[in-house]
């Protein structure tokens, strides 16, 4: 089937490259004319496990080629994906569907025969009608059907989850679409990756419901890690005991210095306007963002805590800017909130991260940036771990701590074991988790003898 992917950011690059492998002949449109020129010469734009061998294998094949011309990839499909950016409105948090709805024209003027336009983008519940009134507006002629088929794949393991879902979900009330979609994903279903056929609406719903149930389920257990630090509790056990009941699960249970990237923090942002608009508050959500928003912020203060409340002249560094691992994404990544507040603090930064360093570059200054985890931690007062990238977790702590001014380590992503730590002679901070040699809090003192009984 020929497929034109308007959008080849990380979403439109990943799924054209993976439509292609499973045999569609597939025609990647951008808009950046730096991206396609880079795709052309055989660069990948982005950093994502696996996706650079797939593209090229695929080129080579000549299945899969990228182009700013969209009108042409379009006259020629019979299925035109929509995965353009859907960022939060500057102002008031509502997804910017400007990028959207300026592809739905562009695609209309140049539909010919029966052609499926598909919203791979994370939309609000009723784009897809609004999507198909501009088509019809536009072009009363053309024979389209309009579909709802929102992306699940997680940076850093994109490729594998785009191979290999949890579940397809397709919004679609159109019996010819329906076949078009089935014969499009029809690789996954002989795998047995479920499909499930809804209204679009609905589909556009179930996106936005699972990103901000996951940022709850994230929030919940950062809560809990404060909790934890304070009555001296260890978070890493209790999100593992909480887990481990097969109804929660123990994924996204790994407190840490809140979420960031470029899903969870606009999606919620974008749901909690749904809701509002439609008179159907999500205060859940509204609190999850509420919450996470100062966490990012409050880990400076952590920072501050372990060198004894004053950072100002200190060096700190950090490493891990990303917003997670195995991506070059910073997009609302926490080392973000975090350094600023530092630098606000009168800290200076080194930073290290391994994929990430030329976007961070742009939007970090005052920062020093350094080739390794072991130049960024060299005359450093601390250590802050802020993204457990693989090679971190196993870090030459004897050469560390040579090349430190203080053997200060705070671990915002709980990599390490305090006693490994401490047996090295650092003095260890980590998530939810008391430092050694501390007491729990008093305030409220555990029930004891008769009270306890
Ligand atoms: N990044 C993720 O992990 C992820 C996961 C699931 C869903 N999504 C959703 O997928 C969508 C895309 O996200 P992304 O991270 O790939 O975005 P991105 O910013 O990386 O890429 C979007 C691309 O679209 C291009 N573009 C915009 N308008 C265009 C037009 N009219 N014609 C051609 N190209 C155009 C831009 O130049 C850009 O390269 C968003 O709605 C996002 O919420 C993202």
């Amino acid at each position: 089937m020929r497929v034109a992917m308007i959008g080849t950011g990380y979403v439109g690059l990943v799924s054209g490259a993976c439509f292609a492998d499973f045999g569609h002949h597939v025609t990647c449109v951008d808009k950046d004319v730096n991206k396609i020129g880079a795709l052309q010469r055989g660069d990948i734009p982005i950093y994502e496990p696996g996706l650079a061998d797939l593209v090229r294998a695929n080129v080579r094949e000549k299945r899969l080629e990228f182009s700013m011309l969209l009108p042409e990839a379009v006259r020629q499909a019979e299925a035109v994906f929509i995965a353009v950016g859907t960022p939060s409105r500057r102002g008031d948090g509502h997804a910017d569907l400007s990028f959207v709805y300026a592809a739905a024209r562009e695609i209309a003027a140049r539909l010919s025969g029966f052609t499926v336009v598909i919203t791979k983008s994370t939309v609000p519940v009723g784009t897809g009608d609004e999507v198909e009134r501009i088509i019809r507006e536009l072009r009363p002629d053309a024979d389209v059907a309009v579909v709802s088929n929102p992306e699940f794949l997680r940076e850093g393991a994109a490729v594998r989850d785009f191979k290999h879902p949890d579940r397809i979900v397709v919004g679609c009330e159109d019996e010819r679409a329906r076949k078009v979609m089935a014969e499009l994903y029809r690789p996954l279903y002989l795998n047995a990756s479920p499909i499930l056929y809804t209204q679009r609406r609905t589909a556009e719903l179930i996106k936005y419901a699972a990103n901000a149930f996951l940022a709850t389920k994230i929030t919940f257990i950062n809560e809990v890690a404060d909790l934890c630090e304070r009555v001296g509790a260890d978070v890493r056990e209790v999100a593992r005991g909480v887990g481990l009941d097969n109804r929660i699960g123990t994924k996204f249970l790994h407190a840490g210095p809140g979420f960031g990237g470029s899903c969870f923090p606009k999606d919620a942002l974008a749901l909690i306007k749904i809701g509002q608009d439609h008179e159907a508050p999500l205060r859940i959500v509204e609190t999850v963002v509420a919450v996470n928003d100062q966490r990012k912020r409050a880990m400076a203060r952590k920072v501050t805590a372990a060198l004894h409340g004053n950072v100002r002249g200190r060096i700190v560094a950090v490493i891990g800017l990303t917003f997670k691992p195995n991506t070059d994404d910073m997009r609302e990544a926490p080392s973000i909130a975090l350094i600023t507040a530092l630098q606000d603090m009168g800290a200076q930064i080194r930073a290290y991260d391994p994929a990430g360093m030329e976007q961070a570059r742009a939007m970090l200054q005052g920062v020093t940036y350094c080739d390794n985890p072991y130049s960024c931690a060299e005359e450093a007062d601390a250590l802050v771990i802020v993204t457990e990238w693989e090679q971190f977790r196993a870090l030459d702590l004897t050469r560390l701590k040579g090349v430190m001014a203080r053997p200060v380590l705070v671990d915002l992503r709980n990599v390490y074991r305090e006693d490994e730590i401490r047996r090295h002679g650092f003095d260890y901070h980590g998530i939810g988790t008391m430092p050694a040699g501390e007491a729990p809090w008093s305030g409220m003192p555990a029930l004891t003898g008769a009270a306890a009984s």
